[in-house]
């Protein structure tokens, strides 16, 4: 008899309440109890954000997106944002006092659902002795170790979905409509989309552009006789002469920039430049909500079930990875080491390529 707790944290991504089925019911077969932690941690701190999981409580929800546990990306128990007696906020380290919970509540093993930031959270809970298991989590698809991380696929469909709305009425209006998508520092989302949806140009933080590239491009479309354009922007992409695009440092214990803002420039420098009509949009989270696809689902529910195999087998401060279509199980630590970046050799890119698509480099003839 086992005693699990799981939390998702992070932004959210379709595919984590597949998770959290598959965990419960997994772990339901064994005769063992699970618990879910609300809103990141919040459960190891207050009892009245535990949830005892069971079969009944979360029938049917692997095919809905979010979570059912809630998701915060401003809750590092390591630098957590507390406001005093004099109502400033004061940043401290709860970590101590979540262990202590764990251990007073007898729980036999952690099991973090979430993304690089999230993990890296686990993995410093399992240095201090908390036996952590990880599940890779991401719409980003950035995290080492693992082929895919769930909620990718859902997001490339929702993209790959808008690219195609876009084209008819850019086509009616002869305009250039470029589309900012969402995938942090690395431009996954961007060139699976990108290519499914037909896109003319596509800009991903791995290809530093030059936007004279990319307006000769939708230059050239109008030579060959075509008078609109499809461009994506990954929200992390940078120019030659290294100008990046965010909206500051963001929010109160939230640690990274909140990104965005390139797709605008791109399309203010397109209209200047070639004089074509020309709009841009924001996708924003729109990529991350809905139902799981099909494959995040499987996806998802085979994370789940191996998450528990793996505090069966007590292979601890390890994430459950997707490796040669199979279930594998990589140490945390390698798989947040470095953000997984597209490979600028792989057959994607060359068939983009192919097709014509520009990255916004200049190509040798
Ligand atoms: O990491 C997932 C992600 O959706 C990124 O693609 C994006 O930059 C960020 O989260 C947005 O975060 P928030 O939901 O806090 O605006």
């Amino acid at each position: 008899m086992k005693k699990i707790i799981m939390s998702t944290g992070g932004g959210d991504a379709p595919g984590l309440n597949a998770v959290i089925y598959s965990v419960v019911h997994s772990c339901y077969r064994r005769g063992w109890e699970v618990y879910g932690s609300r809103n990141g941690y919040a459960g190891f701190l207050d009892i009245e954000d535990l949830v005892q999981l069971t079969p009944k409580n979360v029938d049917g929800i692997y095919s809905i997106g979010g979570t059912i546990l809630g998701s915060t990306n401003k809750g590092n128990p390591f630098s957590y944002p507390l406001k005093n007696l004099a109502d400033e906020i004061q940043v401290i380290d709860i970590s101590d006092k979540i262990i202590s919970n764990f251990n007073r509540m007898k729980f036999d093993c952690h099991i973090a659902i979430g993304g690089d930031g999230s993990l890296a959270i686990a993995h410093r809970f399992a240095q201090k002795g908390m036996p952590v298991i990880g599940v890779p989590k991401t719409i980003d698809n950035d995290l080492g170790k693992t082929s895919r991380t769930f909620g990718f696929d859902t997001a490339v469909s929702t993209a790959t979905d808008a690219l195609d709305k876009l084209h008819s009425t850019a086509k009616s209006h002869n305009r250039v409509m470029v589309v900012e998508v969402m995938g942090r520092d690395s431009g996954w989302i961007a060139l699976y989309s990108g290519i499914s949806g037909g896109a003319d140009v596509i800009l991903v933080p791995e290809i530093p552009f030059d936007i004279n590239a990319v307006c000769d491009k939708i230059l050239d479309n109008e030579l060959h006789d075509k008078h609109y354009a499809i461009v994506v922007v990954a929200e992390g992409a940078i120019t030659s002469d290294g100008q990046t695009f965010n909206k500051g440092e963001g929010e109160l214990g939230r640690e990274e920039v909140i990104l965005g803002g390139v797709g605008d420039w791109v399309a203010d420098q397109i209209r200047k430049k070639t004089e074509k009509d020309t709009r841009s949009l924001v996708l924003g989270h729109l990529q991350r909500g809905g139902s799981p696809t099909t494959f995040d689902r499987l996806l998802g529910l085979r994370f789940g079930a191996a998450a528990v195999r793996m505090v069966e087998e007590k292979i601890f401060d390890h994430m459950v990875a997707l490796k040669d279509s199979g279930m594998a199980a990589v140490p945390i630590e390698e798989a947040i080491a470095m953000r997984k970046k597209i490979d600028l050799s792989s057959d994607k890119m060359v068939t983009a390529r192919d097709i014509g698509i520009c990255f916004g480099d200049v190509q040798p003839e």
